[in-house]
């Protein structure tokens, strides 16, 4: 497993700022800080700013959801990077949902990975096959031209400091929830880190954090992260459950124990 394991909850459009408050506040007093495992939450925009003055940054880092790739102007309704920069860590860019719902295409997705490096913010940039594709035997262009395009305008440098999420959507349990199998997205991972060797080097693609998110729960969990090259987990539903969260966080405590 990876020297240092990282869990992003990725709340989607759940909890306003009193129930993510209180989960906050129950996930404090249980999760104890460690080196090894670093846990990043990502709430609506709106929770962000309330959820920051609360937040103990020894046990949690912030992400958002989303954001507006262009640092400022007339776009009603939109949150820059920018706006963002003092406030997270992380911003989750390209999600499923984005990319189905909200129509992103490839060159939105490169706009805003470019943007949040401009801005010093970590993109974790998800990547991932309709279950439509993966019966067509689409997977690899789909991961390809999503990878590629994504990361185009960045230096291997920029490249090896991101995260990539491989979520495939047939394995999110919003879609079809069909688990995948941890040898299934080991293929999928080892295919992203190859097109990012092949792209930008060695350095890059060691260094490069790969996920894996799409139904992990506290049950599950160990089997994705003792997937050789899985950097951790991202993980929707369950994120917002107290017992399954702490639970999945707990299992990378127990794994890292045992490997050292
Ligand atoms: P689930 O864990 O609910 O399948 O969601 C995965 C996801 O979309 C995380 O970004």
């Amino acid at each position: 497993m990876s020297d240092r394991t990282l869990i992003v909850g990725n709340w989607k459009m759940h909890l306003n700022v009193s129930q993510a408050s209180l989960l906050l506040h129950r996930l404090q007093e249980r999760i104890r800080i460690s080196s090894d495992i670093e846990v990043v939450l990502a709430p609506s925009m709106l929770v962000l700013q309330p959820l920051s003055v609360r937040l103990d940054r020894r046990k949690f880092r912030l992400a958002a959801q989303n954001a507006y790739a262009t640092d400022e102007g007339a776009f009603t309704g939109e949150v820059s990077f920018t706006m963002l920069r003092d406030l997270v860590h992380y911003v989750i860019i390209g999600h499923s949902e984005r990319r189905i719902y909200f129509h992103e295409d490839l060159k939105t997705v490169r706009a805003k990975v470019a943007a949040a490096v401009r801005n010093e913010i970590t993109p974790i940039l998800c990547v991932g096959e309709t279950k439509e594709e993966r019966k067509n035997g689409e997977t690899r262009k789909v991961l390809h031209d999503q990878v590629t395009t994504a990361l185009a305008d960045l230096t291997a440098k920029e490249v090896q400091d991101m995260v990539i999420a491989y979520e495939p959507v047939w394995a999110i349990s919003t879609f079809q929830g069909i688990l995948a199998k941890p040898d299934e997205a080991q293929q999928a991972m080892d295919y992203i880190r190859d097109q990012v060797k092949q792209l930008y080097g060695p350095k890059a693609a060691k260094n490069v954090r790969i996920l894996y998110g799409g139904s992990v729960d506290d049950q599950i969990v160990g089997g994705y992260l003792a997937i050789p090259g899985c950097d951790g987990v991202l993980v929707g539903g369950a994120s917002i459950n107290y017992h399954k969260f702490s639970g999945i966080i707990d299992t990378a405590y127990r794994l890292h124990r045992k490997a050292d």
